[in-house]
């Protein structure tokens, strides 16, 4: 029986991509490769990564290129290309330089890798996703966008430092469009099984949420020169991770929706399985009317981002 490893493509050697490697290869996920149209870029921090395997031990080969062809045989390929966000900038702003690159990018990987599942990062989220399955014209099973880890993870995080409480035991997740009318769904979260309220009172939970959603500025506002890097990483890698090992974790993720929640043709963040072929499923919630109100309000944000986008010429 021959076994081979599998193969994960980062595209975009920038902070966000190369930080995806870091993860993956460190997890031994498989062989990583990174791509990016500056070659010395994405060579010489693959084999910067790959020098530092003996030391921390993985065995994950990884390599950097600047030619598609490298991208041959990925089962996962996770596009980070783009510009990031500057203070003052909202994710929205990026819109037409990123759909080219995004365009761009997709043309090679369909080319390349046409049977591998993509999960996009690139801002504006939902915008790009969108990009992407028009131009790889993948189903929607391999097609997804990372955003609602990332923004579940901040409410975590937030979250476990209110209540001094171990992040693992935390559960919360933010349902609709990577922007600021995401939706963080306080009813639905839980503490070791315990609702929210047992531990914090509405002002602080208000307090949380209002800071999740506004997350990704807060980095921007202190780094001043980019954006956020090692949790978009660790969350695009932790839905790859779902999907190599077929884990079938439950996570909130950008899916095309088909129907779902009244919505079709779109991305939106919703909650989703995650194996071995992709987004296998979106799992429906019965919202309330604030939940409701909160998501077609993300709708329409997410929609006039995608009419903004019909008007551009990518
Ligand atoms: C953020 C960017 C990556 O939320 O969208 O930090």
């Amino acid at each position: 029986m021959s076994f081979q490893r599998k193969k994960i493509t980062v595209v975009g050697a920038g902070f966000v991509g190369s930080t995806c490697a870091h993860w993956a290869a460190a997890k031994e996920l498989g062989d990583v490769v990174l791509l990016d149209i500056n070659e010395g870029a994405a060579q010489g921090k693959a084999l910067d990564l790959f020098e530092a395997s003996p030391v921390e031990g993985f065995d994950s080969k990884v390599t950097g290129s600047s030619d598609y062809k490298a991208a041959a045989g990925s089962d996962v390929v996770i596009i980070t290309a783009g510009l990031p966000r500057k203070p003052g900038m909202s994710r929205d702003d990026l819109l037409a330089t990123n759909a080219k690159i995004m365009k761009s990018v997709c043309e090679g990987i369909r080319e390349h890798a046409p049977n591998s599942v993509v999960i996009i990062v690139s801002n504006p989220l939902d915008a790009m996703a969108f990009v992407a399955k028009e131009t790889l014209d993948f189903p929607r099973e391999r097609v997804i966008g990372m955003a609602g880890v990332l923004d579940g993870a901040r409410f975590r995080s937030f979250l476990a430092e209110a209540t001094d409480v171990s992040v693992k035991d935390i559960h919360a997740f933010v349902l609709g469009g990577h922007g600021d009318t995401m939706v963080p769904m306080p009813r639905h979260c839980s503490i070791g099984g315990a609702p929210l309220d047992k531990f914090l009172s509405q002002e602080n939970i208000d307090a949380i949420v209002d800071r999740t959603r506004k997350g990704g500025a807060e980095i921007v506002g202190l780094l001043k020169t980019g954006s956020a890097y090692y949790a978009p990483s660790a969350s695009a890698v932790q839905m790859a991770e779902s999907i190599l090992k077929d884990q079938k974790r439950i996570l909130p993720c950008a899916a095309y929706l088909e129907g779902e929640y009244g919505v079709n043709g779109m991305f939106l963040g919703v909650i989703c399985k995650l194996g071995g072929n992709g987004m296998e499923k979106v799992i429906e919630l019965d919202l309330n009317e604030t939940e409701q109100k909160g998501l077609d309000n993300s709708i329409e944000a997410v929609k006039e981002l995608l009419s903004s986008l019909e008007k551009l010429d990518y």
